[in-house]
Order: C-alpha cells, then sequence, then structure tokens
C-alpha cells in the first residue's frame, strides 16, 4: 500500500513556521528548576456566597493542621482575605510551600480541594 500523504508548498512553509515558534517558545521559556524557590497556592472563593466561605474556612483548617502535623512541614497558610487584594478579585488566602513540601502540598490540595479553584505558581 502506498502512502497518499503529501505536502503544498505552503503547508510546508506553514509547518516549517510552526515548528520554528514552538521550538522557539520552548526555548525561551525553559526554566531551570534550581532557579525555583518555592510554590504559591490561591485559594478562591466567594465571600457573598455562604457555602464557598465555609468550605474555603474550613480547608483553611485543613491546611493548618496539615502543617502542624508535619505533613506539610515546610509550609505557611496566610490569613483570609475576605474581598479582593492585589491581583486577586475574590476571596482568597495563600499557602506558600518551599520545594521541599511540593508532592505532598500537590496531592493534597488536588485531593481536597473540592469546589474551591486553587491557582499554583512557583516563585523565581
Ligand atoms: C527550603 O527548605 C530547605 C531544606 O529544608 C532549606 O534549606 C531552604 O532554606 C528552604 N528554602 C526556603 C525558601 O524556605
Ligand atoms: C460541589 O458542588 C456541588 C453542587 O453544588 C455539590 O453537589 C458537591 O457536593 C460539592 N462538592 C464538594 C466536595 O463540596
Amino acid at each position: 500500500m502506498t502512502s497518499n500523504i503529501s505536502f503544498t508548498s505552503s503547508q510546508i512553509v506553514f509547518l516549517a513556521l510552526l515548528f520554528c515558534a514552538t521550538y522557539a517558545y520552548c526555548r525561551t521559556t525553559s526554566l531551570d528548576e534550581s532557579d525555583v524557590h518555592g510554590y504559591h497556592f490561591h485559594v478562591y472563593f466567594y465571600p457573598g456566597a455562604p457555602r464557598s466561605s465555609q468550605d474555603a474556612i474550613g480547608f483553611r483548617d485543613a491546611i493548618q493542621n496539615q502543617i502542624s502535623s508535619g505533613h506539610l512541614a515546610d509550609c505557611i497558610v496566610k490569613p483570609v482575605n475576605m474581598g479582593p487584594y492585589g491581583p486577586h478579585m475574590v476571596g482568597n488566602y495563600e499557602t506558600c510551600c518551599n520545594k521541599t513540601s511540593i508532592p505532598q502540598a500537590l496531592s493534597f490540595f488536588m485531593l481536597n480541594h473540592g469546589n474551591l479553584s486553587v491557582l499554583v505558581h512557583p516563585l523565581t
């Protein structure tokens, strides 16, 4: 059976450009993991919605318990902001983790965030 795949010259130019752009993007955005000093986990909630606020406060207690028990030994959880704070447009609080606690922290947040949105970003 013969292959029927063929490209017109404009398709070849397009694929070449796509490849170059992808390669350049990946090169410029690659990050040496040793540049990452830690991670922030931002939990968001809607202060006007009782269920959302209750979930958020309860989840913060659970995070604090994990820190106190040593499971998330190298994390700290900051106070709750009941409204917009800095770039964060809704109620929120931040947990800051050293990278030494990242495997445990990622698992804990993924398994327990329920209906709360969580933004994770590295500190470089
Ligand atoms: C992260 O933890 C390591 C080992 O416990 C420690 O040496 C380092 O100073 C900590 N880094 C930060 C940013 O807390
Ligand atoms: C998330 O919200 C849905 C719809 O309100 C609810 O049925 C569900 O129990 C909630 N899940 C958790 C983990 O709170």
